[in-house]
């Protein structure tokens, strides 16, 4: 049929085909959007690996990104834990129901653990790390995150911390350094990943030793974006000192690490935390942001394109994991990025200090407070 239509078209001319002015006018400039889009959208993840019963502990799971992980391992079979704010929340069990029912994986669960609550972050832990035999991990995946919107002041966590700076980065480092046990007792043959997601917004980060909870920054020189991307470096820099903690751990049985962590920069994507924050959460940044959402669609992923970064590094075979992080963006580990703090051993371990005595300080006063 294409052969006999271009055959025609070479005897007869191009008046043979429908609307050719049209195409001829307009055709170059629809290609041009679809090449900047397929651009745009990155690449795919190749790997596959048999997550079919592996425990995966996953952050911001009920959204974006975080969503759309989850259902992948629950298509694949593994046990999934999400952590989520607030567990009476009637939309919650049915959106865990209806995932049970979607994937035919009855092993999804869900945990408290609201990142901006030191405390609720504990009892999550303390009560997964209290378990003998320890209790299976293969994975924890990091994907909650808030990125406020430039316009608005600064808001406080539960603990009286910047909301973002706690959300993204102490939190996670919360988590992850109480499970810690939990995660160096599994079998030496299991082998054990990290997953934390980074932001390009990381490249605008400074990071303050003495003020890493923002408690002293005030409008006008509180810029949220900027806290955003220091959460989002210090994220990426604890990366660094977590692997060598794991990577120097003496094991009792004398194996060597089976830890590996990665750092994961997904790309910009049209998730609800993008919306917010190009809206500037108003109604008037909503109307715009849907004129404009042709332009969003061919510059910004899809959640699911900017997941295919997350999938590589949970199926990425564990020999191309190097001793040190792997930094992962677009389906491919990559250099780490061009900050001097990234080969700072001494800063990474400062930052490590700083962080535990802020936690520790923060949640001995949220404590008193509470009494
Ligand atoms: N979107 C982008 O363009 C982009 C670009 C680069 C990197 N990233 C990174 O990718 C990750 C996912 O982003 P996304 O855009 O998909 O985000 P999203 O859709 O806004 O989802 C954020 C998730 O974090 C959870 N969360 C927020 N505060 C929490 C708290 N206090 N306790 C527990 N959970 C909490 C949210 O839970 P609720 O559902 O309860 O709110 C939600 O599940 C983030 O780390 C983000 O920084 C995103």
């Amino acid at each position: 049929m294409p052969i006999n239509f271009l055959a025609t078209v070479a005897k007869e001319g191009t008046q043979v085909i429908p609307k050719y002015e049209q195409l001829k006018r307009y055709g170059p400039y629809v290609v041009g959007a679809l090449a900047t889009k397929f651009y745009f959208s990155g690449s795919s993840n190749t790997w596959e690996r048999n997550m079919h019963g592996r425990v995966v502990i996953v952050t911001g799971g009920t959204s974006g990104l975080g969503a759309t992980v989850v259902r992948r391992l629950a298509k694949e079979g593994a046990q999934v834990i999400l952590l989520v704010r607030k567990l009476d929340d009637g939309w919650l069990s049915e959106h865990i129901s209806s995932l049970r029912e979607e994937t035919n994986n009855p092993l999804i669960y869900a945990e408290e653990a609201d990142l901006a609550d030191f405390q609720s972050v504990r009892k999550f832990a303390t009560k997964w790390i209290d378990n003998l035999p320890p209790r299976r991990l293969d994975m924890v995946v990091c994907c909650a995150a808030v990125a406020l919107p430039p316009s608005v002041e600064r808001q406080a966590s539960k603990d009286g911390l910047e909301l973002q700076m706690q959300t993204n980065y102490l939190a996670h480092f919360h988590l992850l350094t109480l499970l810690s046990p939990a995660i160096r007792s599994q079998p030496p043959d299991r082998d054990v990943r990290i997953i934390l997601t980074s932001c390009v917004a990381g490249v605008m980060g400074k990071i303050d030793m003495n003020d890493l909870g923002f408690q002293h920054q005030q409008y006008p020189k509180y810029k949220p974006y900027k806290v955003l991307g220091t959460s989002k470096l210090a994220l990426s820099l604890f990366a660094y000192e977590l692997q060598r903690q794991f990577t120097e751990y003496q094991r009792q049985d004398g194996a060597p690490s089976n830890v590996h962590v990665a750092v994961v920069d997904p790309g910009m994507m049209r998730s609800p935390s993008f919306r917010r924050f190009v809206t500037f959460g108003s109604l008037w940044g909503l109307l715009l942001y849907l004129i404009m959402w042709p332009i969003w669609w061919i510059f910004c992923k899809s959640s699911l394109e900017g997941a295919q970064s997350l999938f590589f590094a949970m199926m990425l075979p564990d020999v191309q994991y190097m001793t040190d992080v792997a930094y992962i963006s677009d389906c491919r580990v990559r250099q780490k990025p061009p900050r001097k703090e990234f080969e700072d051993k001494e800063f990474q371990q400062e930052l490590f200090k700083q962080t535990e005595k802020l936690i520790t300080d923060t949640e001995r006063f949220s404590a008193k407070k509470r009494k």
